[in-house]
């Protein structure tokens, strides 16, 4: 019997404004990851929501070429998910009025959980919802500008600052009030970074405290956490983020868990090695340079090797990789027939970073309501 999976489960559908989504399964928006190449990799393995890299509003609004190519989608998408980053409410605004014109998406989640020193620095990411009323204006004024699309807007959160000073009840209230589709919640604090457990108590919490659907991030290595995570909490979808590297193919056994089958994709490294060079091809199609796409598929090299048995020279070449036609014959030099490493599984992956103190603007803990716009707490890019 395979880990934990071996009861049909029957969860619903994850309702999403007028979309159902099937299984409820989320891949979390991960910044430098989640771009379109990852996520048709993903995509063909099975179902659920597949958001792309966070876009800054400021960026969407100014049309920077470069934000414009993010966001465009694979002609085979059928459910276009898009992150925003914002911390000025017009600006947020006009950013989803934009998507919601435009036809660019079907889905837009804010993102409210970025971590990142230079960005709670200045009151923005998971800083944000500290300041409630600024946080409340933000999220209303976006759902207003999604509505008439018919586009579900949601936000993904973080507890809170520190455990003394946690948000996330009130912030999925005002979310609720202000029209959200749906409330995602990364069970960490912001001074927990991506360090010790997701606190899946507080997930358990906010599902109770809600009447919009609810869904759990934190620490879903394999499927059967997905499952956990539902017992556990209730919730109505999880999102699986670090999970995922290196294991596409984890949607598949998320879809067969969702629907009470037992199924643990264990390729070899052969196969491994086969999905490697389609990421990669994938990669160089959709950056539209092979260079560049090889240096961007570098950093899945690791993750997808994670407990076999690579030599040093081996892997020292292909994170050095220039081509496809070089990336492609070193992994020939694999050993195709090493079976997965079974003691990986379960084990945490990507980034595991140490907790550190939040940096926030002045005086930012003493005022609570007050709802100006922080300066300077836009970003390029991100992590959540
Ligand atoms: C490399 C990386 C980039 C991330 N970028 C974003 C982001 O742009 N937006 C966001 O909301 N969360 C971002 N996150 C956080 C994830 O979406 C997710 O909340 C977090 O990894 C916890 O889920 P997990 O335990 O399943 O990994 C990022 C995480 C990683 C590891």
């Amino acid at each position: 019997m395979l880990d934990g999976v071996t009861s049909a489960l029957t969860t619903a559908p994850l309702t999403l404004g007028k979309h159902e989504v099937w299984p409820p399964v989320v891949l979390a928006p991960m910044a430098g990851i989640t771009n379109v190449a990852f996520r048709k990799l993903c995509r063909e393995q099975g179902g659920g929501v597949y958001v792309c890299e966070m876009i800054t509003t400021r960026a969407l609004v100014e049309q920077i070429p470069k934000t414009l190519k993010m966001i465009a989608f694979g002609p085979d998408e059928e459910f276009r998910s898009l992150q925003l980053y914002g911390v000025d409410p017009d600006v947020t605004a006009r950013a989803v009025r934009m998507v919601a014109e435009e036809g660019w998406a079907d889905h837009i989640d804010l993102n409210f959980g970025c971590p990142v020193p230079k960005v709670t620095r200045r009151g923005g990411g998971s800083a944000l919802p500290w300041r409630r009323k600024l946080f409340g204006r933000i999220v209303k004024q976006a759902v207003e500008a999604a509505a008439p699309a018919g586009i579900p807007l949601t936000i993904k959160m973080r507890k809170g600052i520190d455990e003394d000073h946690l948000t996330y009840v009130e912030a999925g209230l005002i979310a609720q009030e202000a029209g959200v589709a749906a409330v995602a919640l990364h069970a960490r604090t912001a001074e927990q970074r991506y360090s010790g457990t997701a606190d899946w108590d507080a997930i358990a919490t906010l599902k109770q405290a809600l009447d919009v659907p609810v869904l759990g991030n934190g620490d879903i290595w394999e499927a059967s956490d997905a499952i956990r995570m539902v017992e556990h909490t209730g919730v109505d979808g999880v999102v699986v983020g670090r999970g995922c590297l290196g294991r596409p193919w984890l949607f598949k056994d998320l879809q067969a868990a969702f629907e009470g089958r037992v199924s643990q994709e264990l390729p070899t490294l052969g196969e491994v090695a086969a999905i490697m060079s389609r990421h990669a091809h994938l990669l160089v199609q959709a950056l539209g340079d092979e260079r560049h796409g090889c240096a961007d598929f570098r950093k899945h090299i690791a993750w997808y090797l994670k407990g076999f048995p690579v030599g040093g020279d081996l892997r020292r070449a292909l994170a050095m990789v220039k081509s496809l036609a070089e990336l492609d014959g070193l992994l020939a030099q694999l050993e195709h027939d090493a079976p997965f490493p079974r003691e990986s599984l379960g084990q945490p992956r990507g980034r595991i970073n140490a907790p550190g103190k939040v940096s926030l603007p002045y005086g930012w803990l003493e005022s609570r309501d007050d709802d100006t716009v922080p300066e300077g707490a836009e970003m390029e890019n991100s992590g959540g």
